[in-house]
């Protein structure tokens, strides 16, 4: 790895640290006890033990910085300039079906913007992460987004809708009509890895509505570092920690964001 900065050295290490325990827990995932928080929105004891792992690591250092998390919410509110962003499992319920697509996502933002991000799956041993103006990398390779120009020719991936979710109808149209117009969607189930798989080339584009930050925070900071473009559509002022995402290769980002933003889709 060729960033060192102390925040993105003190995150890998809180990963590859939680990895272990996650690991392990994955290979006795029938053992496991899972308790239900609503349809299609499952915690484990995985989530819990992975998080605190993190954020002891992380507190070990800062004290004073804040922390939005998955599982408990948000730590030392009154510090809203340093953040951590952590999502401990992103891809829950592929983790409890022993799919090894999920991973850890962890991101350090100041002032509102991400300046640094990691994002593990322990399973493949694949850890993505950047820092604003250094790069971005897998493991220890430099990565950057696909070349793709056209949508048509595009390799998409998109996650939703929530069982909760009020605008079902319309997810699924969209899904529908940007299947039609594009090489293919596919449906991964872990926004972290959508992101970090759009940052090296495997995706040309990544969209996806009513996702939380900790699920795309490290993923903001990845992308963009390895040439694409972030961008949010539709914001909701009330709701900060929920947006609408679209991720890409920056080649397609404007047909694709057309294509989103098309009133007919209801
Ligand atoms: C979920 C995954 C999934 C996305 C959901 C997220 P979780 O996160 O990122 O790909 O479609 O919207 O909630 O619950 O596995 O941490
Ligand atoms: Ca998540
Ligand atoms: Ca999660």
């Amino acid at each position: 790895m060729r960033l060192n900065s102390p925040h993105i050295n003190l995150i890998s290490k809180a990963c590859l640290k939680a990895s272990r325990t996650l690991i392990r827990d994955f290979g006795e995932i029938e053992n496991l006890q899972v308790a239900t928080k609503a349809p299609g929105d499952f915690v484990t004891s995985a989530d819990k033990k992975t998080e605190k792992i993190i954020i002891n690591e992380l507190q070990k250092a800062h004290p004073e910085y804040g922390i939005v998390t998955e599982e408990t919410g948000v730590i030392n509110k009154s510090n809203e300039k340093n953040r951590w962003i952590i999502d401990p499992i992103d891809g829950t319920l592929n983790f409890l079906n022993g799919v090894p697509q999920f991973a850890i996502s962890v991101a350090y933002e100041e002032n509102n913007e991400i300046l640094c991000g990691v994002i593990l799956n322990p399973i493949t041993n694949e850890m993505y992460c950047a820092e604003k103006g250094n790069g971005a990398y897998l493991n220890n390779s430099r990565i950057r987004v696909s070349k793709k120009k056209k949508v048509q020719d595009s390799l998409l991936v998109t996650g939703g809708p929530k069982h909760t979710s009020n605008i079902k109808k319309k997810i699924f149209s969209e899904y529908i009509d940007i299947s039609n117009k594009s090489s293919s969607v596919r449906k991964f189930g872990s926004a972290a890895l959508d992101m970090a798989y759009v940052a090296c080339g495997r995706f040309d584009g990544y969209w996806q509505r009513e996702i939380n930050l900790w699920d795309v925070a490290a993923g903001i900071v990845i992308v963009k570092e390895a040439g694409g473009l972030v961008d949010f559509f539709e914001e909701d002022n009330k709701f900060p920690l929920k947006r609408n995402i679209l991720a890409t290769n920056s080649g397609i980002h404007d047909e694709l964001k057309v294509l989103i933003s098309k009133k007919d889709i209801e």
